[in-house]
């Protein structure tokens, strides 16, 4: 199978790749942003699976036209599974090139944008998989759609809660859509999982992170579970849009579940891409 994950260079993308990557049949694309990681990633993956197809291709998921220009070179592939994993925590507000702030940027632009470029391109195949990954921190928020990209009142835990929030708003809008495609798409929560997470930030909030990843974190190997498990299992190769935990279907919180949300989520970040100059539909 031909796979394309995220955010496959470090923590529970790398993980994943490893595990899927030991199935000698399977191609593997890792996108990450940081070149020299992304190689190391390679040659340390060839070396524990034994599978030369796995490699990695530079990115900064942050900037729509870096995720054009991956689509393009994605192209010629055929995919089987698309896992978008890449995701991160920024402490201080902060924009992507694109000027649009780097957390809606990268937590949910990205898939957004990759997932649609792709389909349009055709690339994934029918019966092709789309794995999400979300989190549990969605929990206790509601987007609002006046400040999506939070110009007043920046806290980044609520802005990293409110992208993670969007991953699955986007996955039950997105599973609607491509049904008539015979694709799925599902969305997952890892757990507390010991991995890079939060490392980009310096301070206080940072070591606190690390802190509690040392004491109440799960292993990596335990997170990237629920992602192999939605991107190859084959008990459920007919369910879509749904929220998991622990390979078992899980409900959302009650914004997560919001049609309305979902449309709304969707027409305005069409709306944003194309305000930057790429069409999607
Ligand atoms: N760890 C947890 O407890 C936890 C819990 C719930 C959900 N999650 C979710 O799990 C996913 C993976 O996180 P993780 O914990 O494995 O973190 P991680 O170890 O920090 O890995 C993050 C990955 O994303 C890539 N990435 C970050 N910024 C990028 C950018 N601008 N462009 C391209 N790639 C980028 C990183 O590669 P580069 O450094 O090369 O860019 C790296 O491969 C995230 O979506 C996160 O929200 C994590």
């Amino acid at each position: 199978m031909n796979i394309v994950l995220t955010g496959g260079t470090s923590g529970l993308g790398y993980r994943a790749a490893e595990v899927l990557g030991k199935e000698i049949k399977n191609k593997i694309i890792l996108i990450g942003s940081n070149k020299q990681k992304g190689e190391t990633s390679v040659r340390n993956l060839i070396k524990e699976t034994s599978n030369n197809n796995i490699s990695f291709i530079q990115c900064d998921l942050s900037s729509i036209s870096e995720i054009k220009s991956l689509a393009d070179k994605l192209r010629k592939f055929k995919i089987d599974i698309l896992i978008n994993n890449a995701g991160a925590l920024f402490f201080s507000r902060k924009e992507s090139v694109d000027k649009i702030e780097k957390t809606f940027a990268l937590n949910h632009l990205s898939y957004f944008i990759l997932t649609n470029i792709l389909l349009k391109y055709k690339v994934i195949k029918t019966g092709g998989r789309i794995v999400n990954v979300a989190s549990g921190a969605h929990r206790g928020v509601k987007l609002d759609f006046t400040n999506l990209e939070m110009k007043t009142n920046y806290n980044g835990w609520i802005a990293y809660k409110k992208s993670k929030l969007c991953n699955i708003l986007f996955t039950k809008k997105l599973s609607e859509l491509i049904k008539k495609n015979k694709m799925t798409v599902n969305c997952l929560h890892p757990g507390f999982v010991k991995t890079q997470f939060g490392k980009n930030n310096s301070g206080l909030a940072s070591l606190a992170i690390k802190f509690l990843m040392n004491f109440f974190a799960i292993s990596v190997e335990e997170g990237a579970e629920t992602i192999v498990f939605l991107a190859t299992d084959k008990n459920i190769k007919n369910i879509t849009g749904k929220y998991f935990y622990q390979s078992k279907i899980k409900e959302p919180s009650i914004f997560a579940q919001s049609q309305k949300d979902a449309d709304l989520l969707w027409d305005i970040s069409l709306r944003i891409v194309k305000n930057k100059g790429l069409t999607l539909t």
